[in-house]
């Protein structure tokens, strides 16, 4: 098993690099789909981070390409410090490590396979040692206890949150450093989401679990992320702390992503339109600025920077650094504070 948190001296050093990541797809029409356009992300160990935004802004692509499932067109995904390898042999290495968590709707489990066999899986293919004892371990640390009784259990037996352990429990049967999990609870009921999202946070402290969750549900980025990033077609448009992101977003796209999460009962709803966003035509300028609320009201035009968001490329995010947006307002509005303060 790993160590406690507490006991490891490579807290916070990266864990999963991503440098300057494109992924492309052939577009149905001939074209390409640029689902990723140029993404930097740093994950250090021991940390959660949430990655939001809009379905088809590239999620569940940049994280299978974390997980070697997806070859990048461009750039490189790090593990260690050291480049994936795509090779079979390095890659079924690599996934005894860095661990993909789908929800259980999705597939994720066999209906005809039990319990014990769900979780065993992993241990096999590996040819890792004390199976039973591995599998028992899984489920008990997934919440699933005394683990023997279900061992023989199938998934139809069991609640839509105890599946979802199991699930989770075939992803720690590896004792991986990194779980990847993508949307783990977003069919499950109010309640049980709350169990599952305490259940993460208790193996990251437990066993220094790196976690990258995908979620499109920002109100559950606030109560599980260390650290936010906001994915808008393809690129990463804002990152930073939750706190930060959350209470005073900076870039318009994030404050419209928040302006319609329950929990945000104070500001007004502001309700995005235009053409749902589309890798195979990428805008021009800011790729947000055909629904940039800012754009449309003449923000960014007293501010002088339309022009910009119209036709000036924004560089890309990098990986790290405090709380930071990619648009050109936000540049504005910082040079002015800089001013101000001066
Ligand atoms: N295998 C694929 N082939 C072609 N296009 C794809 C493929 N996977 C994803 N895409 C496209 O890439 C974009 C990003 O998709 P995805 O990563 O699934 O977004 P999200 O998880 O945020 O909803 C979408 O426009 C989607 O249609
Ligand atoms: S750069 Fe311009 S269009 Fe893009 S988000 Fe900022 S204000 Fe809106
Ligand atoms: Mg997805």
């Amino acid at each position: 098993m790993s160590q406690p948190a507490a006991e490891r001296t490579d807290v916070g050093s990266p864990v999963v690099e991503v440098d300057d990541l494109a992924v492309t797809f052939r577009g149905r029409k001939g074209g390409s789909a640029r689902a990723l356009d140029g993404v930097n992300m740093a994950i250090g160990r021991g940390e959660i981070v949430a990655l939001v935004g809009e379905s088809g802004c590239g999620k569940t692509t940049l994280a299978r390409s974390i997980l070697g499932l997806e070859r990048p067109s461009s750039g490189e995904v790090r593990y260690l410090g050291k480049p994936l390898g795509y090779g079979g042999r390095a890659l079924k290495a690599y996934r005894r490590h860095v661990q993909l968590v789908l929800q259980d709707p999705s597939g994720a489990l066999n209906p005809r396979q039990s319990v014990y066999e769900a979780v065993a899986e992993g241990p096999r293919v590996h040819r890792m040692s004390n199976e039973p004892g591995r599998v028992a371990d899984a489920l008990a640390r997934a919440g699933l206890r005394p683990p023997e009784r279900f061992f023989l259990r199938y998934p139809h037996e069991l609640s839509g949150g105890q599946r979802q352990r199991v699930v989770i429990a075939g992803a720690l049967a590896l004792n991986p450093d990194v779980i990847v999990a993508d949307e783990p609870v977003s069919s499950l009921d109010a309640s049980v989401r709350g169990e599952i999202l305490a259940l993460l946070l208790l193996l990251r402290q437990e066993l220094a679990l790196t976690l990258l969750v995908v979620t499109h549900d920002l109100g559950l980025a606030w109560n599980i992320a260390d650290r936010i990033a906001v994915m808008y077609l393809g690129r990463v448009v804002e990152e930073g702390p939750t706190e930060q992101v959350l209470s005073a977003p900076q870039h318009p796209y994030t404050q419209a992503l928040l302006s319609v999460v329950p929990e945000m009962k104070q500001v007004q709803p502001i309700v995005l339109t235009g053409e749902t966003p589309d890798p195979t035509s990428i805008p021009s300028g800011c790729r947000f600025h055909p629904r940039c609320p800012a754009y449309a009201s003449g923000e960014a035009e007293r501010a002088g920077v339309a022009g910009d968001c119209r036709d000036r490329d924004l560089t890309v995010l990098s990986a790290t650094g405090d709380h930071r947006a990619a648009c050109w307002l936000v540049d504005t509005r910082a040079s002015l504070s800089h001013v101000h303060m001066g």
